[in-house]
């Protein structure tokens, strides 16, 4: 196992902590790992090195079905699941972000397939959410277009933190609101307050490709990135300031950044170096830019 951390990265990351504040480190933090870091390594080596209990969350998108052609591609479920589960932390989550592939007509289903295996190593399948796409390249001709990608929701019991996102409601304020509507079939009326926003769905749309996905254009050298704003709703929804939040296969280092931006801190690990090194200038960019902000 090669293990190269970003010292520089993860330097400039501590200097901006100082100007916020970030909890100190769990006791049960392990200390071979160093924080705020992009691996080189195969995730299952690595994740095997640390403490269990250790992880807040976990947002992560492996290879779909060898659908695409990275770079030392290589994938052991067994290993991965069973990792997660022991180094989350009681009430941690892990976002798995997968699709299918389609081989004869046929799906391949690998991703429900997944889902059942992460039930039989203790998580509870807390959720299943669609990351849908705005901009739909993908076309079959007897089929209809896809246009998503599932986002399995596992927790370690049940979870220990949860800050909903909103969204505004269409209608606001007092309003007459129908109301017990009884046996009669008469329909009464009452002044009601309707609430001015309301917990979002578990369908999260994105637009994708440059400005969507991201605006870094150096992660396109990666042939799969995820936008960073699913990965910025995911962190912002499942854990607070300071938490530790791990990409096992994190590519082009999309998690990494926005735990970075979001004030918490991160774990990034790829088998591809050449992947890891485009997280490294990324993370660096997005902190340069960080550290001119007044
Ligand atoms: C779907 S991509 C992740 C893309 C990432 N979410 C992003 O936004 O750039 C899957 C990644 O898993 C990596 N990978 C495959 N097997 C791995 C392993 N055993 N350990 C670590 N990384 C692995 C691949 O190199 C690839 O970059």
């Amino acid at each position: 196992m090669e293990v190269i951390a970003d010292e520089r990265v993860g330097e400039m990351v501590m200097e901006l902590e100082m100007a916020v504040i970030v909890p100190a480190l769990p006791p049960e933090c392990s200390i071979k790992i160093k924080l705020n870091s992009v691996y080189h390594s195969d995730c299952v080596e690595l994740m095997e090195s640390m403490e269990e209990n250790f992880v807040d969350l976990t947002v992560t998108s492996p290879p779909y079905d060898g659908l695409r052609n990275y770079n030392g591609y290589h994938f052991k479920l067994d290993s991965i699941a069973k990792n997660l589960f022991r180094i989350t932390k009681k009430g941690g989550i892990v976002v798995w972000i997968v699709g299918d592939k389609i081989k004869n007509g046929n799906r391949s289903l690998t991703c429900f397939k997944q889902a059942l295996f992460f039930q039989t190593v203790g998580f509870n399948v807390h959720d299943i959410m669609i990351y849908q796409k705005k901009n739909t390249p993908f076309m079959r001709t007897n089929a209809y277009t896809n246009c998503f990608e599932f986002m399995f929701v596992l927790s370690k019991g049940s979870p220990k933190t949860f800050n909903p996102l909103k969204v505004k409601t269409v209608r606001q304020g007092r309003e007459m609101m129908p109301f017990n509507k009884g046996a009669d079939g008469i329909n009464r009326k009452i002044l009601g307050e309707l609430k001015p926003e309301k917990t979002r769905t578990n369908i999260w749309e994105y637009a994708t490709g440059l400005h969507g996905t991201t605006s870094d254009k150096i992660a396109f050298k990666h042939p799969a990135v995820f936008p960073e704003k699913l990965a910025e709703d995911h962190i912002l929804s499942w854990t607070n300031e300071g938490d530790i939040i791990l990409d096992p296969m994190c590519g082009s280092g999309t998690t990494c950044k926005m735990a970075m931006v979001n004030n918490r801190r991160y774990i990034g690990i790829d088998i591809s170096e050449e992947y890891c090194e485009i997280a490294r200038k990324r993370l660096a960019a997005a902190s340069g830019r960080m550290a001119k902000l007044p």
